[in-house]
């Protein structure tokens, strides 16, 4: 049985959810939670069994580590075996936010299944007082992935955690739908002071090297890393002094069930000729077809497909983040075969954006 608590935007340590939920937490059990970035599904970093629990709800493999989240900055110091200064500079500007600084990790402090045997531990302060909350008044350190089940778009309401994970954990802190949309930055920082982007997320390279005064290397923001954010053998050749260390396998990430093609270039009007020609091909084979795309070029596409989803707006890449991942679920339950999205500008947060989208699409795009 999952306990589903509301929580307002106001929430603290002391109300009754929060106290109900952190007590799930301390007995082992699995707690999902609001952040600004996406729901987390938190078990008390410090508890192997509770840990165990959050691979066997989600089906995710148990080598790829887990983020764990703090609500202050002794908590950091605690968990770091030590804290160099350009992450620090980062913590400082950023904390609470979407990034997640990988550090040493201290010895015997976290379950060695949070790490999955690295000696590095992600760490990150959510921007969101309903997880700051829980975390204080549990006062555990909390390992969270995101709440969905493993092959599943992470989830930005609470509702996509009931669907993916009703029964299956201990409880839900329902704070309404989350801000930023995709998943935090994930750093780390070399002996040099380099920025190595590990995941592109909600705070940009643009940002990252303001903050830090650091170069900062993310292979140009297409070097992605292993599906699920790990670096990527292939790598971008930029950093070959630096090679952030991975557990050895590659992990499945979210693919929608239909078959889904990116397709970008300069020019809107091609863009949107070669998807009206995929659309039709599709179509005369019998196939559900739909199209992801910014509202402002919805329009497009009604007669053409059996399904817009109009996902933020040009001018508005922070609305579009936002939207992707429900966009996707819709495009799942709509039973959709074929579909194709336009191509965001990989620029601010459209970078992270168009990782996410990439992914999703299994690496199918089309330049025109
Ligand atoms: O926004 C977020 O980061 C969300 C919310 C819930 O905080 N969490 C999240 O967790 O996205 P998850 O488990 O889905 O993604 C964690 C990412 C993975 O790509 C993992 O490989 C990477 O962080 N990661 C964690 N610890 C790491 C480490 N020590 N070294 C390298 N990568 C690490
Ligand atoms: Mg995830």
């Amino acid at each position: 049985m999952t306990t589903y608590w509301q929580v307002p935007p106001d929430c603290t340590p002391e109300a009754d959810a929060v106290q109900k939920a952190a007590e799930l937490l301390r007995q082992g059990k699995l707690v999902a939670f609001p952040t600004e970035t996406v729901y987390g599904l938190g078990a008390d970093a410090r508890n192997t069994q509770a840990v165990e629990a959050i691979f066997t709800a989600k089906g995710r493999p148990s080598d790829n580590p887990l983020i764990v989240h703090i609500a202050g900055m002794g908590m950091l110091d605690e968990l770091a075996l030590a804290v160099d200064p350009v992450s620090r500079r980062l913590a400082e500007a950023f904390w609470p936010g979407p990034l997640t600084l990988v550090l040493p990790c201290r010895p015997g402090v976290l379950s060695p299944l949070v790490t999955a045997g690295l000696d590095t531990v992600g760490i990150r302060m959510p921007d969101h007082p309903a997880a700051l909350s829980l975390i204080r008044a549990s006062g555990c350190p909390v390992a969270a992935p995101s709440a969905n089940r493993s092959g599943r778009p992470s989830p930005t309401l609470a509702e996509h955690v009931r669907e993916d994970l009703d029964g299956r954990i201990g409880g839900l802190l329902d704070g309404g739908a989350t801000g930023v949309g995709l998943e935090s930055t994930v750093v780390q920082a070399d002996a040099e002071g380099r920025v190595h982007v590990l995941r592109p997320g909600g705070i940009t390279l643009r940002q990252l090297a303001e903050a830090s005064g650091a170069p900062v290397v993310s292979g140009g923001g297409r070097a992605e890393l292993a599906p699920d954010g790990l670096p990527d053998q292939e790598g971008d050749g930029e950093d070959s002094s630096f090679r952030p260390r991975a557990p050895g396998m590659k992990y499945t990430h979210y693919a929608p069930q239909a078959r889904l093609t990116i397709v970008q270039g300069q020019d809107a009007a091609a863009v949107a000729e070669t998807i009206r020609n995929g659309l039709r091909d599709a179509r005369q084979n019998g196939e559900r077809t739909a199209v992801l795309a910014p509202a402002e070029h919805a329009a497009l596409y009604r007669e053409a497909c059996d399904l817009v989803i109009p996902c933020g707006s040009l001018g508005d890449l922070p609305a579009a983040a936002a939207g992707l991942f429900a966009a996707l679920r819709r495009m799942d339950e709509a039973g959709i075969a074929c579909a194709f999205a336009e191509g965001y500008p990989e620029e601010e947060i459209g970078l992270a954006l168009m990782n996410r989208l990439r992914k999703a699409a299994g690496g199918r795009v089309l330049e025109v």
